[in-house]
């Protein structure tokens, strides 16, 4: 029987995949502000800026490829079950070829009717104001805004509460209920941190491997298949 182990990832592994994390020195909060394009109450107020928002989201993650951390977590399948959360809203991690994937906070290439949110529609291109969902509605990312609630923070916990070796990676654990699910790690189960800056990961005890995911995350597989 394969170990589990747990990823709970964040902007920081897609970041040497060219796409920008959020609270880095030049990351997304420093260029935009929240409320203007991450609030229900922005979709009400300006839909367009909010949907030209993630369109460039979109547009930029159209244009690149997964890297070695993606890449590291696919070849950890040979030797354990491997069960993903992530916070982002890209696609690496499925291109990449891993099998289990969670997405807490939704999905760039998927868009909803922003009245019922289990119409959901795949999409790749712009989504524009007046494009509308098959219930007629106006289409809106199929994304967590800030202040909405996490569905799959159930089924993230229920994971997490398995692993028998947990691994964070590329995330600040800055924002909840996400970061909290570092909470549901089970007592004695070895926790590694993959970052190149300190990041507290509350009173857990972590392993850090205070590099870039590139380089980090195959060290850091190569050191549990030899380990475990
Ligand atoms: N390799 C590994 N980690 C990196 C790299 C890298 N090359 N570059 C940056 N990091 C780390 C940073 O040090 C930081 O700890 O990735 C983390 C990025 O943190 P954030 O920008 O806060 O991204 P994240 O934690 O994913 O944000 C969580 O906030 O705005 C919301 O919904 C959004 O899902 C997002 C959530």
């Amino acid at each position: 029987m394969k170990k589990r182990v747990v990823v709970l990832s964040g902007a920081g592994i897609s970041a040497e995949s060219g796409l920008d994390t959020f609270r880095d020195s030049n990351g997304l909060w420093a260029n935009y502000r929240i409320e203007d394009v991450c609030t229900p109450e922005a979709l009400a107020r300006n839909p367009e800026r909010v949907l030209d928002f993630y369109n460039m989201r979109r547009r930029q993650l159209l244009q690149v490829e997964p890297n070695d951390a993606h890449i590291a977590l696919v070849n950890l399948e040979r030797h354990f079950q491997v069960d993903i959360v992530t916070q982002n809203i890209d696609d690496l991690h499925e291109r990449a070829g891993s099998s289990n994937v969670l997405h807490l906070h939704g999905e760039l290439l998927k868009s909803r009717s922003i009245k019922n949110p289990d119409i959901i529609v795949e999409t790749r291109g712009d989504v524009s104001l007046g494009e509308c969902a098959p219930d007629g509605a106006q289409l809106r990312p199929h994304v967590v805004f800030f202040g909405e609630e996490v569905p799959e923070l159930e089924r993230g916990a229920k994971i997490v509460s398995l692993a028998e070796i947990f691994i964070v990676v590329g995330t600040s654990l800055a924002v909840y209920p996400a970061a909290g699910l570092v909470n549901y790690v089970p007592y004695g189960v070895p926790c590694f941190l993959v970052d190149p800056t300190d990041v507290k990961a509350s009173y857990r005890v972590f392993k850090h491997i205070k590099k870039r995911a590139s380089e980090g995350l195959p060290e850091l597989c190569s050191l549990l298949i030899s380990n475990f």
